[in-house]
């Protein structure tokens, strides 16, 4: 966090996932308010609860009555019941409520199918192959500044058919909506930003429309509802939300897990050897890559998202009101021992791991698909040219703070 909150005493009547403490190691927290407290509360943000046992994260995930989408980022911007168009909200379907959200997912899914997510393998794997030759020959390679940031922008940009020059351009509207958090209201409301970007997003929409092409903004753009074609805030307000929940979410896994490995050299010996024995047929642990993958989701899940009270309603003992905030931390119930036996160890072989690092119910994740293929070829094609590394500077590493979590600063030692 920037130091403009007071510290937290106790996370159990005051947490700020935006605190020191909880960037550096939210692990603990949780560990510490799942014996305690299961749904913890904060009266910054305007009132905000938190839950930590894995059975109150599904409870919430699943009840659409009492827990509403409209808004799924906790700030002190906080939206009454009139301020956004309920039940669509601003970004379909993430922000959508039924019945309204199941038409409006719908709608993209064949765009994230296993099919068209397989015809950007290719283009991912050159992609990361291009940023490990762009970093060969220094002996400190950064994983999340010079590799796993650029991976999702760029598969994302390429996919909406933007030009990739125009990458930084994201990069900076992404950050500045889910990392700047603990800013004042009236800051957030000062921030230009979103305007810039809904001129940005309007720009190739009209472009599009001159000279329609096959990419996802041409899939957005002939993509019909109840037999209409969207309206153009839907289609801006999805393309800022694949935008929002594609790369600092996939950035954050790619990162963490190179974390893991450069802190953990068992585990990293063991899947390198894996990925090096996987171009000759049958050889070495063969499934190790796909479990790791599923493993180091789980155990570095990086996505907190939010929920407002739509309804009165008890949790965990404790009562809700209509309008206050709640953390819903998918991370904190794959770390529930209740769960998951071990559930603080990485076992790159696990073999039952239904994680929720992809959420529950409804809004499930719907980028699942191409996030797995992104970090599966991340970690191959890092693995394949790095396979001993470790951290260079372990006071260097830097965590976001915010929902979702990854290192942002990770310098490795590669050679
Ligand atoms: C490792 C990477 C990722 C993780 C951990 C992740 C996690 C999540 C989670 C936890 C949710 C549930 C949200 C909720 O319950 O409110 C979600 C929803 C969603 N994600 Fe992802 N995500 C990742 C990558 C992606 C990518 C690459 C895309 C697409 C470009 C994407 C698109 C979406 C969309 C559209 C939704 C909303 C689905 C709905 O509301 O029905 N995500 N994601």
């Amino acid at each position: 966090m920037s130091g403009k909150r007071p510290p937290v005493e106790d996370f159990a009547t005051d947490f700020d996932h935006t605190d020191d403490r909880w960037v550096a190691d939210p692990y603990s927290i949780w560990d510490d308010l799942r014996g305690r407290c299961p749904v913890a509360h904060t009266d910054r943000y305007g009132g905000a609860w938190l839950p930590v046992r894995h059975d109150d994260v599904v409870a919430v995930a699943y009840d659409t009555e009492h827990f509403t989408s409209r808004s799924v980022v906790v700030s002190e911007l906080r939206p009454g019941p009139d301020d956004l168009p309920a039940p669509i909200g601003l970004a379909p379907p993430i922000t959508s409520d039924p019945p309204f959200h199941a038409l409006a997912r719908r709608m993209l899914l064949p765009a994230f199918s296993p099919k068209a997510v397989a015809g950007y393998e290719a283009y991912t794997r050159q992609l990361c192959r291009e940023l490990l030759d762009a970093a060969g020959g220094a002996a400190v390679v950064d994983g999340s500044v010079d590799f796993a940031r650029h991976i999702p922008l760029r598969v994302i940009v390429r996919m909406l058919g933007f030009p990739e020059a125009d990458a930084d351009v994201f990069r900076s509207f992404v950050r500045g909506t889910l990392e700047d958090v603990d800013e004042s209201a009236d800051q957030r409301e000062a921030r230009a930003e979103e305007a810039t970007m809904e001129r940005y997003m309007d720009e190739r929409i009209a472009e599009h429309l001159a000279s329609p092409s096959d990419d996802l903004t041409g899939f957005l753009l002939d993509a019909e509802l109840d037999g209409h074609k969207l309206h153009p805030d839907h289609v801006r307000g999805t393309m800022v939300l694949l935008l929002i929940a594609g790369i600092d979410t996939t950035w954050s896994a790619v990162g963490a897990s190179l974390w893991h490995l450069a802190t953990h050299p068992g585990d990293r010996r063991r899947l390198a050897a894996a990925v090096a024995a996987r171009a000759v047929a049958g050889a070495g642990e063969a499934r190790l890559l796909d479990t790791a993958v599923e493993e180091l989701l789980r155990a570095y899940a990086p996505v907190t998202m939010a929920r407002l009270v739509a309804k009165d309603v008890e949790l965990g003992g404790r009562q809700l009101r209509e309008g206050d905030w709640l953390l819903l931390p998918f991370p904190a119930a794959n770390r529930d021992p209740a769960a998951f036996p071990d559930a603080g160890k990485v076992v790159l072989d696990r073999a039952v791991n239904r994680h929720a690092a992809f959420g529950l119910g409804i809004h499930r994740c719907l980028g699942s698909n191409l996030a797995r293929m992104e970090l599966r070829i991340a970690l191959e094609e890092w693995l394949t040219r790095y396979p001993d590394f470790e951290l260079a500077d372990p006071a260097g590493v830097v965590w976001s703070a915010g929902q979702i979590r990854g290192p942002r600063v990770l310098p490795l030692r590669v050679a």
